[in-house]
């Protein structure tokens, strides 16, 4: 573990920011890396002093940082607007951004469009999106445009109405199948790699066998080649709702009210500021000019 200051810090520790090229390298050499989201500078600056790897600004800023129930009012606006400083936040770091709902699913124009505005007013690494083998013709246009496509299938939050909410995947083995078809669809349409949300492990581990490019799971268990987790989860920081393969890696939400109510305390009982928090220069003040 490390913690990378930039450009080197004393001991050397530079991080070098992965490339698409790199997805299918560490894949190839049995490398795993890491995967978190980032929605704002402070956060990204954060990730990228950390040994993980690949950011995304995903759309789940609906729910974390906007307060939506779901993911689906977002707009391509919204998603500029806070991809724009994660870039400027994580300059060694591989950053995604995902396209929202609404931006890509009518025609390859509107798709390549979109993804066109979205690498050109933010300088990301590649766009994300939603959808298996429905999505293949809007995949090869984007990635015919030059645009690196990372894929997103099985729970897909933007379209989980349609199957009945935030729910596992791939449960019968007609379900299993069709998600791994997705998988080969993607890679076919030319995607770089795949995000592979809650499904069940002999799904990763099958998918594993039928496609090349890298696995990147959340809830698809231990085969998958990355894994990925909404920061705010992992941190536990947002207190709405848990899915089953979060894990807690600390507490800051804890942390944080915890700080405050300190704050709150001290700025009660006038502990807070003590003289090491003011300007203590002694200024000769004239009388007012009207006294
Ligand atoms: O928007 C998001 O955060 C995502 C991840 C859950 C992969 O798509």
């Amino acid at each position: 573990m490390s913690v990378h200051t930039q450009p080197a810090d004393q001991s050397g520790s530079v991080k070098r920011k992965m490339s698409v090229l790199d997805f299918q390298k560490y894949k190839d050499e049995g490398r795993k890396f890491a995967y978190v989201t980032a929605y704002d500078y402070t956060t990204a600056s954060i990730v990228d002093q950390s040994d993980v790897e690949v950011i995304l600004v995903g759309d789940s800023l609906a729910m974390i940082m906007l307060g939506y129930d779901s993911t689906t009012p977002v707009t391509m606006d919204d998603m500029i607007h806070h991809i724009r400083p994660v870039v400027k936040g994580a300059p060694h770091t591989f950053v995604a951004g995902d396209m929202p709902f609404g931006s890509y699913n009518e025609s390859c124009e509107q798709a390549v469009r979109n993804a066109t505005r979205m690498i050109k007013e933010t300088g990301c690494d590649c766009v994300k999106l939603e959808g298996g083998a429905n999505m293949a013709d809007k995949i090869a246009a984007i990635v015919n445009a030059g645009i690196p496509v990372m894929a997103h299938i099985g729970m897909t939050p933007q379209t989980a109405t349609s199957f009945g909410g935030f729910k596992v995947q791939g449960g019968t083995p007609q379900t299993a199948r069709k998600i791994i078809d997705d998988a080969r669809a993607v890679e076919a349409a030319g995607a770089f790699s795949v995000v592979v949300e809650c499904v069940p492990n002999c799904v990763t581990s099958q998918m594993k066998r039928e496609i090349t490019i890298p696995i990147l799971g959340i809830g698809a268990g231990p085969d998958a080649d990355c894994q990925v987790l909404v920061t705010q989860d992992l941190l536990d920081m947002y207190s709405n709702f848990k899915p089953k393969f979060v894990k807690h890696f600390a507490h800051v939400r804890a942390a944080m009210v915890e700080g405050l109510n300190q704050f709150h305390a001290e700025t009660l009982s006038g502990e807070f500021p003590t003289s090491e928090y003011c300007f203590n220069k002694q200024v000769e003040i004239p009388p007012a000019a009207d006294k």
